[in-house]
């Protein structure tokens, strides 16, 4: 097998993905960064140097689905398998391409991949598919112009109206389109605290570029949709066409159309489009998020792109419009009984359930944050779990909130959503079978007092233990868990090494909503210690000696 090299530079920059010129991060100054593509079983191998400065910050990169199976320490997760790569300093992915299909790498430290960090990763599997044309990646995202870390400074406030904020666009491949005069420009615009105000230049241009696809009439064409914003689901359609859908994150399932997809934070759904309409055919394919929470926080910005047939007058925007019929208050996935894997696999039935209650609390400082059993995660960048674990030290603080199964070999994780926010959980290194999804059925929003004095919500609905297929249950790396909802996962314990598994709402991560799920420690495969150590020797110094 060969492999395939790429190189980073991660900096930081400003673009206009909208019109509204904005302080960024990015990888070789692309947005989104560059497609890391490799054939099934290739090794992939990046470079990744951390220049970003003024002012400095650590990154890493994560490549969202891959498991990892026999390089677990190449995860890209700070404080979980590596230290920070310092600022100035450079670290060297490599790992297998062991599951194919479409996915994503972004950035693991802070919520940095809402500013910029984050690209398309491409394997292509062995089979032959029925299509014609591969449109490549279609990357759907929320849009905010404020900075990241003002977000995620709000979001462990104290202040429970800042938590969900208001996104400003919605961008396909990195494009949207803000109006200007927008009222939610203003009102974005105070949130923000007066120093971080000055430092943004708030220069807006009306009709920023969308992008642009061109179709083949009488083809098929397949598109590969990833979600890749910090908190919106979207819902992805192309006008007067079907969406026939041919895998979930790296799954390949049991074809069915449909005239919209649903993706919450971190899923992807491949589609395939046949192109029926005339030879000179223009029309737009749209996603948009949701109106208002529970949905994903945003005031419903839609944007568009264009889709050019052959013969089409690429000078002139399509005129369609929307062909798709959804319920606007939904964002729940497709139902499990449509989403089937092509290949069958029946869950292992000796397994330990864990059940795990999610809630939004004040904590003993009187700041909100997400909690899993009670507990918020905060990691310690200095003391990644992976080497130690790998070293028999299994003692764990609290707040690393590390779940330790050893010798178990199947786990099921029983989620109650006790929010009326919707969850989008992925675990990394593993498929996990989704054994049941339900909707809560309380009223939504604070209904009395919670602990230390903040808000009580409903508690979320519960699951009855069925299995929803229960010889071949749907699989995947990432699931929406809907408003004071459930979910029950099952995953085999086939990978031993200690794994996120955590909200991919950036701001529900960075408040907490986050566990490290450890197993069969001995059989961790040995690091090549020297690089994930290197990482943490050149961190420490680093933050011992912060030159400023
Ligand atoms: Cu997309 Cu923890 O990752």
């Amino acid at each position: 097998n060969v492999t395939r090299y790429y190189e980073f530079t991660i900096s930081r920059g400003r673009i206009s993905a909208d019109g509204v010129l904005r302080d960024v991060m990015l990888i070789n100054n692309q947005f989104p960064g560059p497609v890391v593509e490799a054939n099934w079983g290739d090794w992939i191998q990046v470079i990744v140097h951390n220049n970003i400065s003024n002012p400095f910050e650590g990154t890493s990169v994560h490549w969202h689905g891959q498991v990892q199976k026999n390089s677990p320490w190449e995860d890209g997760v700070p404080g979980a398998t590596q230290c920070p790569i310092a600022p100035g300093h450079t670290y060297t992915y490599k790992y297998q391409a062991e599951l194919h299909g479409s996915s994503w790498y972004h950035a693991h430290y802070s919520a940095q991949f809402t500013a910029g960090v984050a690209g398309p990763l491409i394997v292509h599997g062995p089979s032959a598919l029925p299509y014609d044309i591969d449109l490549g990646p279609v990357m759907l995202s929320d849009w905010y112009h404020i900075p990241y870390f003002s977000i995620v400074a709000d979001a462990v406030g104290t202040n429970l109206s800042l938590i969900p904020p208001t996104s400003d666009s919605v961008l396909i491949n990195g494009r949207g389109r803000f109006n200007c005069s927008d009222a939610s420009y203003s009102s974005s615009d105070e949130w923000l605290s007066s120093n971080i105000k000055s430092n943004i230049t708030w220069t807006c241009v009306d009709d920023a570029p969308l992008s642009s696809f061109r179709f083949q009439a009488g083809k098929t064409h397949r598109i590969r949709l990833m979600n890749h914003g910090a908190n919106g689901v979207q819902r992805f359609s192309i006008d007067n066409h079907n969406l026939t859908v041919i895998a979930t994150d790296y799954v390949p399932t049991v074809p069915y159309t449909t005239d919209v997809v649903t993706l919450g934070v971190g899923q992807r759904t491949d589609v395939l489009v046949t192109a029926l309409g005339t030879r000179d055919a223009a029309i737009w394919m749209r996603t948009s998020a949701p109106g208002g929470e529970p949905c994903g926080g945003s005031s419903n910005p839609e944007t568009l792109a264009a889709i050019y047939y052959q013969d089409a007058d690429v000078t002139t925007l399509p005129t369609s419009s929307s062909s798709a019929s959804y319920n606007s208050s939904d964002c729940s996935n497709d139902v499990l009984t449509l989403t089937t894997p092509e290949f069958a696999i029946t869950p292992s039935s000796n397994s330990w359930t864990q059940d795990l209650s999610l809630t939004l609390e004040l904590n003993s400082s009187g700041i909100f944050e997400f909690m899993v059993n009670g507990q918020a995660f905060h990691s310690d960048f200095n003391v990644p779990l992976l080497p130690q674990a790998a070293a028999g030290n299994l003692t764990f603080h609290p707040e690393w909130n590390v779940y330790n199964f050893e010798q178990n070999t199947s786990i099921i994780l029983n989620l109650t959503n006790n929010m009326p926010l919707t969850h989008p959980f992925h675990l990394h290194g593993h498929n996990f079978y989704v054994l049941a999804v339900g909707e809560g059925n309380g009223p939504l929003g604070a209904t009395s007092e919670g602990p230390n004095g903040g808000p009580g919500f409903t508690p979320g609905a519960t699951w009855d233990g069925t299995v929803v297929n229960p010889t071949n249950p749907m699989r995947r790396d990432t699931i929406i868990i809907p408003p004071n909802g459930y979910a029950a996962i099952q995953f085999e314990l086939d990978n031993p090494g200690v794994w996120p598994f955590h909200c991919h709402v950036a701001w529900h991560l960075s408040g907490g909503q986050a566990i490290n799920i450890l197993y069969k420690h001995e059989d961790i495969p040995a690091l090549p210690y020297g690089d994930v150590a290197e990482t943490c020797v050149d961190w420490e110094y680093y933050t011992n000696h912060t030159v400023v």
